[in-house]
């Protein structure tokens, strides 16, 4: 058996591979942030087609930390009937699901926040040409406050464990990068400072859940920009919350703003292009004595394998080839071992934004020239 199939545990969670289903934005909750019936369809599917672990796409701790339509929110007690029956639903089909927890901070507008969008400094980010207010004490504790209400609610309605967006240039990361956190107070300068607000979220969520409940984190090794976070001050945040407790830190990269060098890459065609984060993995893996994900094109096992054999990495999480073969897990399992069908063309991406929910544009047409 490869050791992709491997059963291992997460701090209490069994996880029946080491294949995990990287948060990923479906645009199918309501306008409030409700989940829907058709978003727990699709966790049952990726459940039942052998994922390990499913993270949800990212959740808005509160109103302001919004950005895309359909996102999901865990921002109020009104929704616990709606999760309960998500759970209750990956747990019939055999899965275990974490929640991803998310505030944008400068990476929105007022449309989706509801308000000017807060931020560590009032600096404008590429592609969302709105300039930020700069958070006061009081924003900083309320919105850490939030995410602690957030893991409460997620713990208390079934899931399994909770993650924390502290990549892709959402709050948490803009707090780390040096390009978007200019503050003269204790949570800005040393790279000490800048990780403070990951390391309050992470105590505020420990505190709420207790030691016995899955924290995990999905954090950049680097951004990709000039002036923006690097590998050393990752390696550092990473070893910060390893020591302090995290379960679990899944590495990720970039920004909406680092262009070729982003978090969801093309041209994924050879098992070369593969496994694009995976240097910045193995750096996070040496300083670390906690579990370690790593995410950014994977689609061969034989690359996957090696991942986890050669780099002890523990985990392979993936995005795009779960949109278009939610059972790629058993398909591979089964000895079919060919590489996933995603072609890395970000097509799901563009029907999210422009048809009310992903799918896979490129299995569509494939279908319908079948018929
Ligand atoms: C449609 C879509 C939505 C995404 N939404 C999220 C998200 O909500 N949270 C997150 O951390 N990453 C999100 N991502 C990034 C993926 O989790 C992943 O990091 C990236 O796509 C690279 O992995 P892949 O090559 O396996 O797709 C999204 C990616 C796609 C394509
Ligand atoms: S549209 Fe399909 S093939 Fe293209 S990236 Fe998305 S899942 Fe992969």
């Amino acid at each position: 058996m490869s050791v992709i199939f491997e059963q291992t545990m997460i701090n209490g969670m069994a996880v029946s591979n080491r294949l995990v289903r990287s948060a990923t934005w479906e645009a199918m909750c309501d306008d409030d942030g409700r989940p829907t019936d058709r978003l727990t369809d699709l966790y049952c599917d990726l459940a039942q087609g052998g994922v390990g672990l499913i993270v949800t796409g990212y959740t808005f701790v509160s109103p302001e930390g919004k950005q895309l339509h359909g996102k999901m929110g865990i921002h109020t007690d009104g929704f616990e009937d709606d999760y309960r029956k998500m759970t209750d639903a990956v747990h019939d089909a055999g899965g275990k699901i974490a929640l991803q927890l998310v505030h944008a901070g400068g990476q929105t507008d007022s449309a989706n926040a509801g308000r000017q969008p807060l931020a560590p400094s009032a600096v404008e980010v590429d592609q969302f040409p709105e300039v930020p207010a700069e958070m006061s004490k009081d924003d900083i504790n309320n919105i850490i406050e939030a995410f602690g209400e957030a893991a409460r609610r997620a713990k208390e309605w079934g899931f399994d464990a909770v993650q924390f967006h502290g990549g892709h240039g959402y709050l948490i990361t803009q707090f780390l990068s040096p390009l978007t956190n200019q503050r003269t107070d204790e949570y800005g300068g040393s790279v000490e400072n800048r990780s403070r607000f990951a390391m309050e979220v992470y105590h505020k969520v420990r505190d709420t859940v207790g030691s016995d409940f899955p924290v995990m984190i999905k954090l950049n090794g680097a951004d990709n920009l000039e002036g923006g976070l690097e590998i050393d001050d990752a390696v550092y945040a990473a070893t910060k919350l390893s020591e302090a407790g995290i379960d679990a830190i899944e590495v990720t990269v970039g920004t909406p703003a680092s262009g070729a060098l982003g978090p969801v890459r093309t041209n994924i065609d050879a098992p070369e292009n593969e496994a694009y984060n995976m240097d910045l993995a193995r750096q996070i893996r040496e300083a670390v004595s906690c579990p370690v994900m790593v995410v950014g094109g994977f689609r061969s096992p034989g690359v996957a394998e090696a991942a986890i054999k050669d780099d002890r990495v523990d985990y392979i999480a993936m995005s795009r080839p779960f949109i278009r073969e939610p059972g790629l897990g058993n398909r591979w399992q089964e000895g079919n071992l060919a590489t996933a069908k995603c072609i890395s063309c970000n097509g799901c991406f563009v029907a999210g934004l422009k048809e009310g929910g992903i799918y896979c544009v490129v299995e569509k047409k494939e279908q319908e020239k079948k018929e």
